[in-house]
C-alpha cells in the first residue's frame, strides 16, 4: 500500500528518553499542555548511552515504525561522556539499518534538555511526520506468520 496515500497510517514509535534531560523535557511538554502526536511509547533510561543497539534493532525488527533516542546536550550528560558514545552508536546503527534494507531515517537522535518542552513537542511532531512519509516498517510485511 502506498503510505503517502494511506492517511490512516499511524506510526508506532519507540522513544528511549534519558531520565535527566529529554524525559524531563517530555514531562514539561505535558504539564505545559503542548500538543504533539501520541505515537511515541516512551521508555525511560538513565542515560542515552544505556540504549543498547540491540534494543533499537529489536524494536525495529519487532515492527516499530521508528525509534527516537533523546539525550542531554553534548557536554551536559550526567555521566560525563555518555552521549558521545550514543552519537557514535546511533551512527553505527544507521549504517547497519542500511545494510539490512531499512531506512536509516527510522532512527532519530536528538538532544533535548529538561527546559525544552516545546522542542520535545516539535521533535515528536517532526519525527512522526517523517515516519508517516516513509510509511509502515517493511519488516512487518516480510514477517512470516
Ligand atoms: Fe542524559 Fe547521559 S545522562 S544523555
Amino acid at each position: 500500500m502506498d503510505a503517502v496515500q494511506d492517511r490512516t497510517f499511524e506510526p508506532k514509535i519507540v522513544g528511549f528518553l534519558c531520565n535527566w534531560c529529554t524525559y524531563a523535557g517530555a514531562d514539561l511538554a505535558g504539564v505545559s499542555r503542548l500538543q504533539y502526536p501520541a505515537n511515541v511509547r516512551v521508555i525511560r533510561v538513565m542515560c542515552s548511552a544505556a540504549v543498547d543497539p540491540v534494543f533499537v534493532m529489536k524494536a525495529l525488527l519487532g515492527g516499530a515504525d521508528g525509534v527516537f533516542v533523546g539525550g542531554c546536550h553534548l557536554g551536559d550528560c550526567h555521566y560525563t561522556r555518555g552521549n558521545y558514545f550514543t552519537r557514535r552508536r546511533v551512527a553505527m546503527v544507521k549504517k547497519l539499518l542500511e545494510v539490512i534494507g531499512l531506512e536509516p531515517e527510522r532512527l532519530e537522535l536528538e538532544w533535548i534538555s529538561a527546559s525544552e518542552g516545546a522542542r520535545f513537542a516539535e521533535a515528536m511532531r517532526d519525527f512522526t511526520q517523517k515516519i508517516k512519509a516513509l510509511g509502515p516498517n517493511p519488516v512487518k510485511e516480510r514477517k512470516v506468520s
